[in-house]
């Protein structure tokens, strides 16, 4: 049993690895600046919930050390949406908060960090031709959340030369249910106006394809990559498990949603332009496959909204 440590665990993707983690087994710390209790409400006492922010290293030792934790999957951000209204704000949660994470874990000997970047860190490039890129490409994103999400993977570099296990994800559109507002929740939103009967418009992708992971197949992958073998590199491209169309999603969404009007919506403003991404790396060194197919996820998602109505 491993005690784990997950910074934002309340959130999308964080509490999907949370209830995974405890369903292994696992003594789970969910350390959050605001717990969205909402979606951790049915562990009950079965996850230790500790309201905190990435920026306040005293704290995060402080519990790291009550906690013997020997793992952590630091996924706390200033997303899309709140980095364009206060981008110093962005540099300051992602870039200082992830180095406080990595130097905690380090001083601790924690096993293994995993991180989220994001695949918004990349920018497009006036050479770029639309094709999908592999880790290698290294042109950086010009808005304040991708250059503080790329400035972590600077930093994680920098801890891995100083001997800690660090291990960075850069996933794309990772929806499913818990989050309504920001990038992905805007997704997500469009998902629940068509499960409750309402017309709604889906954000086109911002690289040209979408390339989505279920929030539960995100957090299944992370947790490979903490749990599992580890991996020759630091850090890897999202998996996605097909790379859909802006129309292959309206038919989906009809399909599930049939008779609600579905339209395609442009990007919003605060998502910058990305190129797309070739996962190939991730699917050779992590040992993890996809469970849910994008109408799989989205399924899933109607059900639940309808049942909740609204
Ligand atoms: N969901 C996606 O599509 C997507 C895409 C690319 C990258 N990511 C990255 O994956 C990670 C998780 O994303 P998510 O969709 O679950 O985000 P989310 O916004 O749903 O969850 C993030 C959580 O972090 C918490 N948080 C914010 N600032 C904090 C701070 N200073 N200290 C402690 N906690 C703080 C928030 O309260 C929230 O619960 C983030 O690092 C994000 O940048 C997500």
């Amino acid at each position: 049993m491993a005690s784990i440590l997950i910074t934002g665990g309340t959130g999308l993707i964080g509490w999907c690895a949370a209830e995974a983690l405890v369903e292994q087994g696992h003594r789970v710390v969910v350390y959050d600046l605001k717990p969205n209790i909402a979606n951790i409400a049915h562990f009950g006492e079965r996850v230790t919930v500790v309201s905190g922010d990435v920026t306040d290293l005293p704290k995060l030792l402080h519990v790291m050390r009550q906690n013997a934790v020997d793992h952590v999957l630091h996924l706390a951000a200033f997303i899309t949406d709140q980095a364009k209204l206060d981008p110093a704000g962005a540099f300051k949660v992602n870039a200082v908060g992830s180095a406080n994470i990595f130097d905690a874990a380090l001083a601790l000997d924690v096993r293994r960090v995993v991180w989220t970047s994001s695949v918004v860190a990349l920018g497009v490039g006036s050479g770029y031709d639309g094709t999908p890129v592999d880790e290698d490409y290294a042109t950086v994103s010009r808005s304040p959340y991708g250059a503080s999400k790329w400035g972590c993977e600077v930093i994680a570099d920098g801890y891995r030369d100083l001997g800690l296990d660090v291990v960075g994800i850069r996933p794309a559109l990772s929806y499913g249910l818990g989050r309504l507002t920001g990038g992905t929740g805007v997704f997500n939103n469009a998902i629940r106006e068509a499960a409750l009967g309402r017309a709604t418009g889906i954000m086109a992708s911002p690289s040209g394809l979408h390339q989505p992971m279920y929030n539960r197949d995100m957090a299944g992958l992370l947790i490979e990559a903490m749990l599992g073998p580890k991996t020759e590199h630091a850090i890897f491209n999202v998996p996605a498990e097909h790379d859909y169309s802006d129309t292959e999603i309206l038919e989906i969404v009809r399909r599930l949603c049939p008779g609600v009007a579905v339209h395609t919506d442009p990007v919003p403003a605060y998502i910058p332009a990305i190129p797309l991404v070739d996962g190939g790396r991730a699917r050779r060194e992590i040992a993890y496959t996809p469970r849910y197919r994008l109408e799989d996820g989205i399924r899933e998602m109607v059900d639940a909204f309808r049942r909740e109505g609204g």
